[in-house]
């Protein structure tokens, strides 16, 4: 289901595994980890303008990581054997049947060593911006490799959303900085000193 709570639907009988394979269900920049990068910062986020900032992206990450595993599903749901050996899928296969088991493009599993909390809010803030990008340009590489539009129109809007996340952290950058001392950010951290 999307947010806003219409189903996604892949047109029926074309399944195309290969495309599971480009989406970030979760790679070290898809959704999952977005989402877990910012609902684990935010504890610490002193601000509450911005600790809401990262709730909010946070769980609009969930909506896309929900987005994205639906597409995966429905692109892998019903191969046959022959088909799973011509897309490629045979290893994940044997490990997973059809199931939606959150790794990177590349195969590896998910893994919390991909995003960073580091309790401090300049730094975290500026992973934030650093890890919009990356899901941006994920996607962008996505569009550059998929033919299928039902799956790319939905990925150009998740594309479009990494865009505005990336400007509303800068935004939230800003605001930071001018909480604190103007002359030298880095003589406190506010989510710690
Ligand atoms: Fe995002």
């Amino acid at each position: 289901m999307t947010e806003t709570g219409k189903p996604h639907k892949i047109s029926k009988n074309r399944w195309c595994a290969k495309h599971h394979r480009f989406l970030p269900f979760g790679g070290p920049d898809g959704e999952l980890g977005a989402s877990m990068r910012y609902l684990s910062q935010r504890f610490a986020m002193p601000y509450p303008e911005l600790k809401g900032l990262l709730t909010d992206i946070g769980t609009e990450e969930l909506g896309h990581l929900e987005m994205v595993g639906t597409i995966v599903h429905q692109l892998t749901r019903s191969m046959k054997p022959e088909e799973i050996k011509k897309a490629g899928f045979d290893a994940y296969f044997v490990d997973h049947t059809a199931g939606v088991y959150p790794t990177a493009a590349s195969g590896f599993p998910w893994n919390a060593a991909s995003i960073g909390v580091k309790g401090d809010v300049i730094t975290d803030l500026t992973e934030d911006m650093g890890a919009e990008q990356k899901a941006r340009t994920t996607y962008d590489n996505i569009l550059r490799l998929c033919d299928d539009p039902d799956v790319s129109n939905v990925i150009r809007f998740l594309r479009e959303r990494e865009v505005v996340h990336f400007q509303r952290f800068g935004e939230g950058l800003r605001l930071a900085m001018e909480k604190m001392d103007g002359r030298n950010f880095y003589a406190v951290n506010p989510a710690f000193d």
